[in-house]
């Protein structure tokens, strides 16, 4: 599968951050920081949801609706986990029970992203409290994700309905995020089905939403009656051929994803693949334009592809062998990339506005979310620094 992948050489890190001391300082006080940050959402979002991005500034608050209600119960379990203070956890349980609801209703629910929704809210409740019910309902999340499973084309439909024209046979890269909850489902019922279908569509992103020069299409069709293969495009990348940056930053962590479940190392070769093209297309700073093409032009920063980017890379290093050649090179990445949001990204108390991580794109076409925070950039953000000060098992 790999053979006509290219092999692009890792370029040396810019500017390395080579004083682990420093960067560890930087950190730390960031993690107190962000703690302040979280309990004043805490207070004020009270028992609603941060809209998918800020609005000049501010998250919209709503019920548990849209693809991304998730990232903050995840900001909440990060935060039990960094403090033990038990406010968090109370009210990421309340989130629990409202993702049960959700499920059981089926409230907007008719999409893959019911991984992200379920992996960071129900399945840390039965990873860190063995909260059964938080079980239960990851387990109809994945039955509900599992019927997006087109058998004959072999991947999971993103989005809209399966009989919808435009959407039908339809993946996405950053789907590969959306399938731990399904091997999750396997390990837990020792029911193959979740897991075989999870397996399947992998291989089938990497074939085809991979490019021959390791960049990714955001899209891909495939025939839901013939099974073959029909084009890629893009959704919110700059050009059909161009390479978006958080697509990008989804294939790095979520083919690795894959391989923790399966143990195919193919996925942990093509992680790095994919990484090295994307740190070898940044910016000085080394917080990517929102479109990798875009290096060399004023293009707005994605900020939320950045610290996606960094967990991937964070995880990437755990399965590298010690002796592999860019191993090192990836961490002192990682720290370089890290260390560059936490300088000039992440949001003082004295910035006007509620979200954590600055300078994030989620639709420049349509004009949603253009230079504000949001909240997978939030959560990613948290993640990382979790995943850097203290030692973490992480909810995918
Ligand atoms: N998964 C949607 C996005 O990354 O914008």
């Amino acid at each position: 599968m790999l053979n006509n992948i290219n092999k692009e050489q890792l370029r040396e890190v810019t500017t390395p951050v080579v004083d682990r001391n420093k960067i560890h300082d930087e950190l730390t006080s960031a993690r107190n920081h962000v703690l302040e940050l979280i309990s004043r959402n805490l207070t004020e979002f009270g028992e609603k949801y941060p809209a998918e991005t800020c609005v000049n500034g501010y998250y919209p608050l709503t019920e548990n609706v849209e693809w991304t209600t998730s990232f903050w119960t995840g900001q909440l379990w990060l935060a039990w986990e960094m403090s033990g203070e038990d406010k968090f956890r109370i009210m990421a349980e309340k989130h629990v029970r409202s993702f049960g609801l959700r499920i059981a209703g089926r409230h907007d629910t008719n999409t893959h992203d019911l991984g992200f929704l379920y992996t960071l809210s129900c399945v840390p409740a039965w990873r860190l409290t063995a909260n059964r019910e938080a079980r239960g309902f990851s387990l109809l999340a994945a039955e509900a994700l599992l019927e997006r499973y087109h058998a004959q084309a072999h991947i999971i439909q993103a989005w809209g309905d399966l009989n919808d024209p435009q959407q039908a046979g339809r993946m996405i890269i950053d789907c590969n995020m959306n399938l731990p909850l399904l091997y999750w489902a396997s390990e837990q019922t020792g029911d193959p089905r979740f897991a075989d279908a999870a397996q399947q569509h992998v291989r089938h992103a990497a074939r085809y939403l991979v490019r021959s020069d390791a960049s990714t299409y955001h899209t891909y069709y495939m025939d839901v009656i013939t099974g073959a293969p029909k084009y890629g495009n893009t959704q919110q990348g700059y050009t059909d051929d161009s390479c978006w940056s958080r697509g990008q930053a989804w294939g790095i962590y979520g083919f690795l994803l894959s391989y923790i479940y399966t143990g195919d190392r193919e996925m942990v070769e093509l992680s790095k693949r994919l990484a090295n093209y994307f740190l070898n297309r940044l910016p000085d700073d080394a917080v990517c334009h929102w479109d990798l093409s875009l290096l060399g032009t004023d293009a707005l920063r994605d900020s939320s592809s950045a610290a996606i980017a960094v967990c991937g890379l964070l995880e990437l290093i755990k399965h590298l062998p010690l002796t592999d050649p860019d191993r090192e090179s990836y961490h002192q990445w990682a720290m370089r990339i890290m260390s560059s949001l936490t300088k000039d990204y992440l949001a003082r108390h004295s910035d006007a506005g509620n979200g954590l991580l600055k300078h994030s794109v989620y639709h420049l076409a349509d004009n949603k979310g253009v230079d504000e925070c949001c909240s997978w950039g939030d959560y990613f953000y948290v993640e990382a620094l979790v995943r850097m000060t203290q030692p973490w098992k992480p909810y995918w």
